[in-house]
């Protein structure tokens, strides 16, 4: 595909150990790198127990370290000036600072082998900020994985993943679900990971070599979803408690009758795009990519419609994405109110999408998108530096 830049490979690796040899004066002694990620179907289920089937993609979060005389110091080298942190000095919630923090106090708390000692690390990313391609997820999982190395933690991609989602609710105040970090922790290249969130149970799922996925970044970055998010969540525990279930994925549809109307829609959406899932990941593994695609629009629906997290750039690019020849199915992808959205084509069906897209989504909405393919890729590994 041509057109937009398409941020597949980068370089993070090399500038994060260019940014730690200047700003600490020492070669780096150890590296990790962690990608970001698109979820394919299962959208805002994770946190009720449903499945999710993201893939990893080609862009990745780099961190490297080397042993420090006396404080643990972090130097996030994309953020310039404001980039410079040390364990001790403040990271309220929220902040790049308190990610930071939190990964650091809950690899420290692992299972033991080796001793906590100082480390000057630091940080580059090619994951772009904000657009539902969990840049989070990729900050923590990289960190997480190079100190668990460099303290001696032996660590399952899972438990790196749940020490990952217990920094970001606890020390970073976002109540996230645990999609992200398993399929940043734990991708398999060519594969989707088919999670499901309410037993932990992952399977692997071959990506058909016809299938061709294309992201349409729309560039709008809503803070809204900051505020809309743990009030859909809040919602949907509240539907299970009234339904007695403990995962309101797995719900019975025929009971959504009794809730209160105005948590209908959401429980609605939660349980049927627990089924979609399901539907999309059989079609996969059977090379039905128009049943899987068919799955995809149907899920843009009831995200928009139902649970009401979309927004006008997000419906015009999944739409128009939607309507190309060659494309099977395109819905957003991530939290949503901005962001990706996700398309499913075949390999001509890709190549039309950045002119069908790019110029006429500008003259809509005044501001450029970016449109690119993505492979799917391997989780966080350790990295010779
Ligand atoms: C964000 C969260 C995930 C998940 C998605 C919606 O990316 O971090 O845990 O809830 O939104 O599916």
């Amino acid at each position: 595909m041509g057109q937009s830049a398409a941020p597949n490979g980068g370089d993070a690796l090399v500038r994060a150990v260019r940014a730690h040899l200047s700003r600490f004066g020492v070669k780096p002694t150890l590296g990790a790198t962690a990608p970001g990620r698109v979820n394919l179907i299962g959208e805002h289920v994770d946190y009720c127990g449903g499945r999710v089937l993201p893939i990893a993609i080609g862009v990745r979060t780099a961190c490297v370290a080397s042993p420090a005389a006396d404080a643990t110091r972090v130097f996030a080298s994309d953020l310039g000036q404001r980039g410079g942190w040390s364990v001790g000095e403040p990271a309220p919630p929220g902040s790049w600072q308190s990610y930071a923090l939190g990964v650091l106090e809950e690899v420290r708390g692992l299972p033991t082998r080796g001793a906590c000692g100082p480390l000057d690390l630091t940080i580059a990313s090619d994951v772009p900020i904000g657009a539902g391609l969990s840049s989070s997820a990729a900050f923590e999982v990289s960190l997480g994985l190079l100190l668990a190395r460099a303290w001696g933690r032996e660590v399952s991609f899972a438990d790196l993943a749940a020490a990952c989602h217990r920094a970001e609710h606890d020390y970073a105040g976002v109540p996230c679900g645990i999609m992200d970090q398993m399929v940043v922790a734990g991708a398999v290249a060519g594969h989707a990971m088919l999670l499901d969130c309410g037993t932990g149970e992952v399977r692997m799922t071959p990506v058909p070599k016809d299938a061709v996925l294309v992201v349409v970044d729309t560039g709008v970055r809503h803070r809204l979803g900051e505020s809309e998010y743990p009030k859909r969540r809040a919602a949907c525990e509240r539907a299970a408690a009234i339904l007695g279930v403990r995962a309101l994925a797995r719900a019975d549809a025929s009971e959504i009758g009794r809730l209160p109307e105005d948590l209908r829609p959401f429980a609605r959406h939660v349980i049927s795009e627990d089924g979609r899932t399901v539907r999309f990941a059989s079609c996969l593994a059977g090379g039905d990519l128009a049943g899987a695609g068919r799955a995809m629009n149907e899920s843009h629906e009831s995200l928009r419609d139902d649970y009401r997290v979309s927004c006008a750039e997000l419906d015009w690019a999944a739409s128009r994405a939607a309507s190309m020849p060659g494309v099977f199915g395109a819905r957003m992808t991530g939290g949503g109110f901005g962001g990706s959205v996700i398309v499913l084509a075949t390999h001509p069906g890709a190549q039309g999408l950045p002119g069908a897209i790019s110029p006429a989504f500008e003259r809509e909405f005044g501001h450029p998108c970016r449109v690119f393919e993505v492979t799917a890729s391997e989780g966080a590994r350790l990295e010779k530096v």
